[in-house]
Formats: structure tokens, sequence, C-alpha cells
């Protein structure tokens, strides 16, 4: 029988945390505090489903304030960090990279100095046992050129992006705090991912809704770009192996074995949506005619795709979904919960939040 610990998920009402929130509860005997500052991309409605269990709390609070991180290690005295609250939407860091720094490096610094001291005042046995795991994203290893090489857990660091540059400078500070004070932490680094909850400023979830309301489908330059796709709910699996099994100092890198044009991708979401929504807006013969070629991003990287061996080798993680099934389940919960992503594109859920 697992022993249940005290999981502090910061971001835990964002796309992923909450897809990890969702498993920790329904699957798991453990207990989730969900940390999260509710910014445009924090949606409490993500974790309607499993909001009455007795195993679950949640506290509003900003990884930034050091006042607040103290007193809740403080209250909660969690065994396991699951550190995912960042600003994450590359184009919003080239518009305005400040919230980039702010959030995710001296964010990551403050939580890791409340995890520090309250770390300091465990006991040897469960000093030994805390972890602290910082979910970071393959875009720090910059972007690869040939078709055949893949990011493993020792390529070198080049990101290209405000966002990525933070994610790196973040990853730096928690490995730093390992070596420097001993405090035991672990890094996963991982691909695209897509699926159920996904904020509806992303290509997979912008493409459908674009698409039911008879919108362009904006393709960034050719579309040629290939990104390595992931089903949220297998990063979620994953990402509680390694905060459970994964070993001090390591890094697991995390992909779907799924390296996809992102043109491909849209074109794909088209086929499944003329076979689930066949009942297009008016003058649209087909999904794919809305396909839009547009100003690419700058500085957008050209491939990313991930050795994904190690994780599968150490700790027997496997992705469950191929890109097709995965695409499929996203398109029918799209189709299937309107009421979820109409609150954000009307700006009630906004409405709600400041109330
Ligand atoms: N989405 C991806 O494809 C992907 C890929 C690789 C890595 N990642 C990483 O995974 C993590 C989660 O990504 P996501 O897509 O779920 O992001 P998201 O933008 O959907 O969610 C981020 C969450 O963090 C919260 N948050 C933001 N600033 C905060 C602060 N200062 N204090 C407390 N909470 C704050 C937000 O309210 C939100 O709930 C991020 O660290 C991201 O870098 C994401």
């Amino acid at each position: 029988m697992e022993i249940s610990k005290t999981f502090f998920v910061t971001g835990g009402a964002g796309f992923i945390g909450s897809a990890v929130v969702r498993h920790l509860i329904k699957d798991t005997t453990h207990k989730v505090i969900n940390v999260d500052k509710l910014t445009y991309a924090g949606n409490l409605s993500s974790v309607a489903d499993i909001v009455d269990s007795d195993r679950y709390h949640f506290e509003h609070a900003d990884i930034c304030d050091s006042i607040a991180m103290a007193d809740l290690f403080k209250k909660h005295q969690p065994d396991v960090v699951m550190h995912l609250a960042a600003e994450s939407h590359v184009d919003r860091s080239i518009n305005g990279p400040g919230d980039f720094i702010q959030t995710n490096i001296v964010g990551t610094y403050t939580l890791l100095e409340a995890a520090r001291t309250y770390w300091s005042s465990l006991a040897t046995d469960k000093k030994t046992e805390f972890r602290f795991h910082h979910i970071s994203t393959d875009e720090v290893y910059g972007d690869l050129h040939g078709t055949d090489e893949l990011f493993t857990e020792t390529t070198p660091y080049a990101p290209s992006s405000p966002y990525s540059a933070s994610k790196a400078g973040s990853d730096h500070l928690v490995r730093a705090w390992l070596r420097t004070y001993g405090m035991p932490t672990v890094v996963t680094n991982c691909s695209n991912n897509y699926g159920p909850y996904h904020f509806p400023e992303k290509l997979i979830p912008l493409m459908i809704l674009n698409a039911l309301a008879g919108k362009p489908l904006p393709v960034y330059g050719d579309g040629k770009q290939v990104r390595d796709w992931l089903f949220v709910e297998d990063h979620a699996r994953a990402l509680v192996c390694v905060a459970t099994q994964g070993e001090v100092g390591e890094t697991y890198n995390i992909g779907g074995h799924n390296e996809k044009k992102n043109i491909e991708v849209v074109n794909t979401l088209c086929t499944l949506l003329e076979e689930l929504a066949p009942n297009k807006p008016p003058g649209i013969n087909q999904y794919t005619d809305l396909i839009r070629y547009v100003t690419d991003r700058p500085g957008h990287d050209l491939r990313y795709a991930i050795d994904a061996s190690k994780i599968q080798r150490e700790l027997g993680w496997v992705p469950e979904e191929t890109f097709e099934t995965g695409l499929r389940k996203t398109v029918k919960w799209y189709l299937e919960n309107p009421s979820w992503w109409q609150a954000i594109l009307d700006g009630s859920y906004q409405q709600a939040k400041k109330a």
C-alpha cells in the first residue's frame, strides 16, 4: 500500500497543473495543496471534478510572495513540491517579457528559498525523502535543424525566446539549490502538451475553436515548424512518477514520440472536425478553407524533438495515447464542454474572478 504524501502543487489551476491535481486526487491516495495566483491562465473550473475531495485544498497565493510561501509551507508541511506555476505563452513573452522574469525566475527563487527554510527544519528522514520537482520545457534546448537529431538530458541549453530563457534560468536555480544547499530536487523537460482544459490561446484549442466559429486558422510562416506532441494526461502520469520515484539530482525528458509539422496538426484537426462537427458555420465548405498563413513569430524555433528513453528505461513510463487517439479525445472534449471555453472567450470567467 502506497504511503500517502502531501503534495504542494504550484500552478494547479493551469492546463498541466490541473491535470496533475486531477490525477493525484482520482488515481492516488495523496493529498494536494493547489497553490495558484489565478492569473488569466488559471481556471478553477478545470479542477471542478475533484474539488469536493477532502484530500484537496486550494490556496490563492503568488509564488513571488515570500511571506505567503513561508506560511503555506509551515501550515501544510508538504512532502513533495511540484512546481508548475509559470507564465507559459511564448507570444506573450515576446510582447512583454517582464511577467516571465518575475514569475518564472524571481518566483522560482522565492519558492526555492521558502522550501529550503522549511526543508532545513525537518527531521532527518523527512528531509531525505523531501522532493522539489521543477516542471520545465524542452524549449530550453533551443531548436534542432537536422531531421533525426533529438534533445537528450545532456543537450546544452540554448533558449531562443524570453519564455524559454526564463525557464532555463529557473532550471539552473533549482539545480543550484541541490548542489549548494543539498535540497533534494529533480527536473523534467517536456515537449508541447495538448488535451482537455487547454487555454484557447495555444495552437490546438485556438484552431478547434476558430474553426467551429468559422474564423481564420492562422498558421505561422510556412507551417513547417516541427513539434513533438504529448497528451496532457500522459504528462501528468509521468510527472507524478518522477516526483515519487525519480532519482535526486536527475533530469528526465518527457515526450510523446509524436513529431508533427504545425500544418499537419492543423490539417488533422480539420479532418477530425469534418467527422465530429459536420455542421459548419454558414458559407464554409471545408474547414481547411479557413487556413491562413501569417507572418512568422520572431526567433521561431524550427524543430523540437525529444528522446524520452531515459524515463522509460529508468521509471517505466510510456505514453498511453498516440497523437491520433489523443487528438480525437481533445476535439471531442472541446465539443462536449462548450461551457468551459465559452466562459473564457466571452470574458465572464475573468469577471467572476474579480468579483
Ligand atoms: N503547455 C506546455 O506545452 C508546456 C510544455 C513544457 C513545459 N511546460 C511548463 O509546465 C508548466 C505548466 O504549464 P501550463 O501550460 O499548464 O501553464 P498555464 O499557463 O496553463 O498555467 C500556469 C498556472 O500558473 C499560475 N500562475 C502564474 N503565475 C503565478 C504566480 N506568480 N504564482 C502562483 N501561480 C501562478 C496561473 O494562474 C496558472 O494557473 C509551466 O511551468 C510551463 O513552463 C508547459
